[in-house]
């Protein structure tokens, strides 16, 4: 095993069963000078395993070590982690994987207000921003130039790990009405969805379309119907019509291929899930004026859609990211209130675990989130 010649100094192994669930640390005595023999404990390494994406594309299994947690920082025993399309696109990286994250506060760095040792945290796509610039100073820390991102911030943290350690001001408290395997796809999955809802200001009795239903798609029926929109859900086939309707859409179809949407009801608001971009000349025709479509899915593709449709029609194309953090807040307290929750399918957390998940997903059977649970 690693780490064991360092056994003796207070390594505590949690689940002695596996070396993947230890977290090590160090208790090293101080000896301040010209004081009699002082036994004040410094923890001073923190080492955990992780799984990360590979050049091969395969799930793999690594240690992260931090010497200590820095004041602003709270290490996390991972219970939960939902597996999100986005985590698919990081599969072939060296990283730790994993944005979804729910678990127990283990730790807390000595700056440390808002949480307690035992207190139960989520943590997601933000990892870290600036807290000084334009968008800091307007709640809006999303779009920080100096925001850490997952893949592009802080890469030896993540949800796929037996522990994480985040900064304190990017995890949220999770409401004790939702369970942590309802809470982990919120991280990530509801955060988006909302976001395009609540900051596109939808309105009750507006008309929601939603292309694609899978991780992002079914809680965004979720969302809107429990907001007062009607909802119209757009899916490659049917089979997933009874599950959408149960989930709170009024109007579905079945678009694979087809040519026109004729018939439809005019959408407000179009919140596209699909993991690939989706055939926009289908869609643009069905916009009400003044419509506004959220591309939400990860594409390298261009966007390439009907110009004077758009032109003629007032219509908006919004990108959008997931919340910032008072929004992830409010969609937390929604989703507890109005009873809103993933359908999850369970994996471990373990490397097959994981690849199971992603091919699960990858093969289009997933109903509707993938989410990791750790050993006990
Ligand atoms: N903007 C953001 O901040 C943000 C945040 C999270 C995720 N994302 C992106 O959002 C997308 C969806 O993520 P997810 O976690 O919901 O993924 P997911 O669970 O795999 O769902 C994607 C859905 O897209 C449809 N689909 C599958 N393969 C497709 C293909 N080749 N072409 C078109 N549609 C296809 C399927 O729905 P049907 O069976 O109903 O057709 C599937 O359920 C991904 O691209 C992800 O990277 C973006
Ligand atoms: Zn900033
Ligand atoms: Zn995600």
């Amino acid at each position: 095993m690693m780490l064991k010649p360092r056994m003796e100094l207070g390594q505590h192994i949690r689940d002695c069963d596996s070396e993947l669930f230890l977290i090590h640390t160090t208790d090293t005595p101080q000896t301040p000078p010209h004081s009699p023999r002082s036994t004040l404990a410094m923890p001073s390494e923190l080492s955990f395993a992780v799984f990360k994406g590979s050049e091969a594309g395969k799930v793999v299994q690594s240690i992260s070590t931090r010497e200590r947690l820095l004041p602003d920082e709270v290490l996390l025993k991972v219970t939960h982690s939902g597996v999100c399309g986005t985590d698919v696109h990081f599969k072939s990286k060296d990283i730790v994987l994993g944005h979804e994250g729910v678990g127990i506060i283990e730790q807390i760095g000595s700056g440390v207000k808002a949480f307690s040792v035992g207190d139960r945290a989520g943590f997601g796509f933000l990892q870290n921003a600036c807290e000084n610039c334009a968008q800091c100073r307007a709640s809006d820390e999303i779009y920080c130039h100096s925001r850490q991102i997952y893949g592009l911030g802080i890469l030896d943290q993540g949800s796929f790990a037996t522990y994480s350690i985040q900064k304190a001001a990017f995890i949220f408290p999770i409401p004790s009405k939702l369970d942590s395997a309802y809470a982990a796809p919120l991280m990530c999955a509801g955060a988006t969805v909302f976001n395009a809802l609540f900051t596109g200001n939808v309105r009750p009795a507006d008309r929601v379309g939603v292309i694609g239903v899978g991780g992002l798609g079914h809680l965004a029926i979720q969302f809107a119907a429990k907001m007062g929109c009607e909802v119209t859900v757009f899916s490659s086939s049917d089979s997933k019509k009874q599950e959408a309707l149960q989930l709170g859409a009024t109007e579905f179809y079945a678009t694979r291929g087809m040519k026109t949407l004729e018939g439809a009801k005019e959408i407000n608001h179009l919140l596209v899930t699909t993991s690939a971009q989706p055939d926009w000349d289908l869609y643009i025709p069905i916009m009400a004026p003044r419509g506004t479509i959220f591309p939400l899915s990860v594409s390298q593709e261009n966007l390439v859609v009907p110009y004077m449709p758009l032109v003629v029609g007032g219509l908006r194309i919004q990108g959008s990211l997931v919340c910032s953090r008072g929004v992830h807040s409010k969609m937390l307290e929604f989703a507890a209130t109005q009873g809103i929750k993933p359908f999850v399918e369970t994996f471990d957390m373990s490397v097959e675990g994981i690849e199971q998940a992603f091919e699960r997903m990858e093969q289009g059977k997933l109903r509707y989130r993938a989410v990791l649970v750790a050993k006990q």
